[in-house]
């Protein structure tokens, strides 16, 4: 019979070469200028408009990465990425992903593959107990945790949970009928509000509530808006607090905002999607106080836990209300496992049916570094922005915008918003480091975002000096 399949012979060459080609992209990532250079269009033009009618060997696949894909590539693992925020990876999690892909399993449900659930639920489990989080997230309580692709997915996942809770599941039945209003800072991500819009809560009826000088959200604001809300007729149920937003890394009171959700009775969601991963650190834990009033906590270990994209780590407190908003159960699903109802079938926990086996890459970096070696990291990488917002304090150039609490520091070129962004233009333009801005209370802000898995303080170092010169240079002329 003919086969155009690539054969298990030629898979492990091939495979053996890849896993080479990407050793030695991390041994040379520092050839390649952090952000790449190409212009809009660039790469599109340079690939055939039609797909081949013959397959195409290998080599000839893998020279046209190095030639038409390489230059289109922003090199978010290099350690002199220091832009938005990291996405950092490590040799465990890519292992764990090709193990992933090469058992290709979609664990939509228990009896599809039990290992990929229950490995999923362990691993989560493990992570409540190492990160200090509250004890009904753990699956042997009321709560429990799933992995989801993002922050984004999770946040949609908690709106709609808390639509139902507070509807008695009636607007899953015949759309939503009461005027249901939401909570935000104005300093919340933006997957919230894409959130409330997907959840058809509208976004009129998100509420953007007041920061304070550090940036977090006013309980006070909080409470007076829900109260006017109340005479004015409509339904509050649900609140997002952010333990490290995107712009500054400001930290929402929790445990203030989880009073009033608790006394109100809306779904408190706490988003700490980059910041999250600083939990495994006791001595930083002080950020969740709190935490144990929410009703779901997600955090990213594919931001800043080495593990790489996607996987975003979601916990609820009552796991009932998860299932009972999203279950849905066709007889072409039905198993006597599931009927059994001794098993956990994570498609009733999210909106997807099919799942990839993204616990194993978690599993697979957790057993590599232990506890320990993620603590260590972590540490390191708060020690080094730390290190670094004290030159930013004593420097004549630059100021220090607000206090970084981890890993983000944010600071200003002593000038105008133009030279701000002019400064770091020219710096990325160079294709030494990459580093991105924001702007808080109206003013550009220069972002450094210190935790990609390979940076050392040389690189830190580096970047210190690359700032003064070219500030040097724009300030001089
Ligand atoms: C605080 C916060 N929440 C949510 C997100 C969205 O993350 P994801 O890309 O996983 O949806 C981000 C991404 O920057 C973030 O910083």
């Amino acid at each position: 019979m003919q086969s155009y399949h690539m054969t298990p012979r030629q898979f492990r060459e091939y495979g053996k070469e890849l896993i080479d080609w990407i050793a030695d992209y991390y041994e040379n990532i520092e050839q390649y200028p952090v952000l790449s250079q190409v212009k809009p269009g660039e790469i599109f033009n340079s690939i055939p408009e039609a797909a081949p009618e013959k397959g195409e060997d290998f080599q000839s696949i893998m020279q046209d990465v190095d030639n038409l894909i390489m230059p289109g590539i922003t090199h978010w693992q290099s350690p002199s990425f220091f832009a938005y925020f990291p996405a950092n990876t490590s040799f465990p999690a890519i292992l764990g992903d090709l193990l992933s892909s090469g058992l290709g399993v979609q664990g939509m449900i228990w009896a599809t593959s039990p290992a990929a659930t229950e490995l999923e639920t362990r691993v989560m489990d493990w992570l409540v107990q190492a990160m200090g989080l509250p004890g009904h997230f753990h699956s042997s309580s009321t709560g429990g945790g799933v992995i989801q692709d993002t922050a984004s997915t999770a946040a949609l996942t908690a709106v709609v949970a808390a639509r139902e809770r507070i509807t008695n599941f009636a607007s899953n039945a015949r759309g939503i009928e009461d005027k249901l209003v939401a909570y935000v800072s104005t300093q919340t991500h933006s997957s919230l509000e894409k959130a409330i819009k997907i959840a058809g809560i509208g976004l009129e009826n998100l509420r953007l509530i007041e920061v304070d000088g550090d940036l977090a959200m006013q309980p006070g604001k909080l409470r007076e808006q829900i109260e006017i809300d109340r005479k004015a007729g409509f339904a509050p149920f649900f609140v997002c607090a952010t333990i490290g937003t995107t712009s500054s890394n400001a930290i929402d009171p929790v445990r203030a905002i989880g009073e009033i959700c608790k006394k109100e009775n809306l779904w408190l969601h706490v988003d700490g999607a980059m910041s999250g991963s600083a939990l495994i650190c006791p001595e930083f834990r002080k950020v969740a106080d709190g935490l144990e009033l929410a009703d779901s906590f997600i955090f990213n270990p594919h931001k800043w836990m080495f593990t790489n994209f996607d996987c975003d780590c979601f916990w609820v407190a009552d796991k009932k209300h998860l299932i009972r908003s999203f279950s849905i159960l066709p007889e072409y699903l039905k198993n006597k496992a599931t009927e059994s109802g001794a098993v956990i079938d994570y498609r009733d926990w999210h909106i997807q049916l099919g799942r990839r086996f993204r616990a194993l890459k978690l599993w697979f970096v957790i057993r590599h570094y232990g506890t320990e070696g993620l603590r260590h990291h972590i540490r390191y990488h708060v020690e080094l922005a730390q290190k670094f917002a004290d030159w930013i304090r004593n420097s004549r150039q630059f100021e220090l915008v607000v206090e970084p609490p981890f890993n983000l520091v944010c600071f200003r070129l002593k000038g105008t918003d133009e030279q701000n962004m002019e400064l770091m233009n020219r710096i990325n333009q160079s294709g030494k480091i990459y580093f991105t801005h924001t702007k808080l209370s109206g003013q550009i802000v220069l972002r450094m975002s210190i935790a990609q898995t390979h940076t050392t303080s040389e690189h830190v170092d580096n970047a210190w000096s690359i700032l003064q010169e070219e500030a040097e240079k724009l300030m001089n002329v």
